[in-house]
């Protein structure tokens, strides 16, 4: 592929744009532009090293990159599996660590265990849908919710959620807790199918570089 073609990034605003952009410099890969939180650009561009960047919403960034508008997107597991886009998943980057996992109040772990037909309240209702249907083959109501989603069983409006637990104090000081884990979830680097085939070598010798600096960085931390 043309050497001139620009390669862009979508980037998941927020703490993982903060990290993305941290472990892409330790791998020689620069944006300072994006740097200037005083700037109103939404690209940013490294003319020298013919990169673009952006930042969007989490749930955009399997979008972009599905449509080939980013060539790459840095997004979590969480999204990726509730997006279900036809984008590649190439590397984890390790951090973002959590958990998806089914909570709601310590009772209500035998309507699990019995198959009772429950309401289950979440920001992820394909996730859910794909764990009580196709893993469990338990008969649910899922209900989508947008946020605050541990209020679900604290207002009666479901008797478990799916949801993402990283230090667990959410559920804890709203007498909840983990009844069951879905799956593990991180960070994960994405391509567009289209975008491997025109520019693999560039691609692979960018994932090659990133993964050797996280393998240093967890020997460091060994
Ligand atoms: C997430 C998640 C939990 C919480 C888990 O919510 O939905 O509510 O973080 O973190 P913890 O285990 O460390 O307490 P987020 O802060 O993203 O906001 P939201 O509730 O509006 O989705």
């Amino acid at each position: 592929m043309s050497e001139n073609r620009y390669l862009t990034f979508a980037l998941t605003k927020g703490r993982l744009a903060n990290q993305t952009l941290a472990l892409f410099e330790e791998a020689g890969i620069f944006c300072e532009e994006m740097k200037d939180k005083t700037s109103r650009k939404l690209i940013f561009v490294n003319e020298e090293q013919k990169l673009k960047f952006f930042l969007a919403k989490g749930p955009d960034v399997p979008t972009y990159v599905e449509y080939g508008a980013a060539d790459i997107g840095i997004v979590g597991r969480d999204t990726i599996l509730e997006e279900n886009r036809n984008v590649y998943e190439v590397l984890d980057l390790g951090f973002g660590k959590c958990r998806m996992c089914v909570c709601g109040p310590a009772c209500a772990g035998d309507l699990l265990l019995h198959h009772e037909r429950i309401r289950v309240s979440s920001k992820y209702p394909n996730i859910a849908k794909d764990y009580f249907y196709n893993k469990k083959h338990q008969t649910v109501d899922i209900i989508k919710l947008n946020g605050s989603v541990e209020l679900g069983p604290l207002a009666g409006l479901s008797e478990v959620i799916v949801d993402i637990v990283e230090t667990g104090s959410t559920l804890r000081e709203n007498g909840l807790e983990v009844l069951e884990e879905i799956c593990t979830l991180s960070a994960r680097m994405i391509v567009n199918p289209v975008s491997m085939q025109m520019d693999r070598a560039r691609i692979q010798a960018l994932v090659t570089g990133l993964r050797r600096k996280l393998e240093e960085e967890s020997h460091r931390a060994d």
